[in-house]
């Protein structure tokens, strides 16, 4: 189903439920490349209008009162990118939290990071520290950037801290559980989603939240990321509201 996105921003809003909003909705932010491509642009300029699209996307989420939002930003398999491009996804970071962090604290967004971060090169990881420092108190909501991300990386990490945690004898195998996996994984403490968006015609998760993703409802729009906007995000949700969440159940 291709969505009209001409319509009416208010009356996608007075369609949404406020009462059955999704607790926590992820986004596969793709298609900057093919958005620069089509224009005869680098495709650094792709990510640089991605970026935008991020502080709207923030923004409107924060307006219905969402309580977490997950943006996967660079994936574990990124860096095979060339060089040039991942030094632009690395400067657009911290172009965001210079220009973007004051405003997202001032909102109470709390800004968190799932990710190895320990690989990012010096600049973008003092950056990132000072977002998750200055916001660690804030109450609103849970802005998860996914960085250096990849759901296999954080199960084999949460297998590898569990094991130590065993071998210390901080933990019981006998007591290992389904919750014990989600409090070792990077979203520790928050709900899985209920919501994945993924823009721009790919129809994968592409190592994304692939544990927490379990039982999320999926929404997949040909929009490329950089021309996605409010509108397409109430639709998903008033979309996802009208789903039948049955969890294994009948
Ligand atoms: C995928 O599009 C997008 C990315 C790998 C990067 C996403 C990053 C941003 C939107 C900007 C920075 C984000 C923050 C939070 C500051 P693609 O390049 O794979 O697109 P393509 O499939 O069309 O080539």
């Amino acid at each position: 189903m291709e969505e009209d996105m001409t319509e009416n921003i208010s009356k996608i809003l007075s369609e949404i439920d406020t009462e059955n909003l999704p607790v926590h909705i992820g986004i596969i932010m793709d298609g900057n490349g093919r958005w620069a491509k089509q224009r005869g642009l680098p495709r650094h300029l792709g990510h640089q209008e991605g970026m935008k699209k991020v502080v709207q996307i923030v923004e409107a989420c924060n307006e219905i009162e969402i309580n977490n939002l997950t943006l996967y930003a660079f994936s574990t398999e990124n860096w095979k990118r060339p060089s040039i491009e991942v030094e632009a996804l690395m400067n657009l970071l911290v172009v965001f939290v210079r220009k973007e962090l004051q405003r997202l604290h001032e909102n109470n967004v709390k800004i968190k990071i799932l990710g190895d971060i320990s690989k990012l090169p010096e600049v973008p990881l003092r950056e990132v520290h000072r977002a998750v420092e200055l916001t660690s108190d804030n109450s609103g909501m849970t802005l998860n950037i996914a960085l250096n991300y990849g759901g296999r990386q954080e199960i084999t990490k949460a297998v590898i801290d569990i094991l130590t945690d065993v071998n210390k004898g901080n933990i019981n195998i006998d007591g290992i559980d389904e919750k014990t996996i989600s409090e070792y994984l990077y979203t520790k403490g928050q709900p899985d989603p209920d919501l994945i968006i993924r823009p721009s015609g790919e129809l994968r998760l592409s190592n994304f939240l692939i544990y927490q993703a379990a039982y999320s409802e999926f929404w997949f729009s040909d929009v490329l990321w950089p021309d996605f906007n409010a509108n397409h995000l109430y639709r998903a949700i008033v979309d996802y509201q009208k789903r039948n969440r049955r969890f294994g159940g009948i």
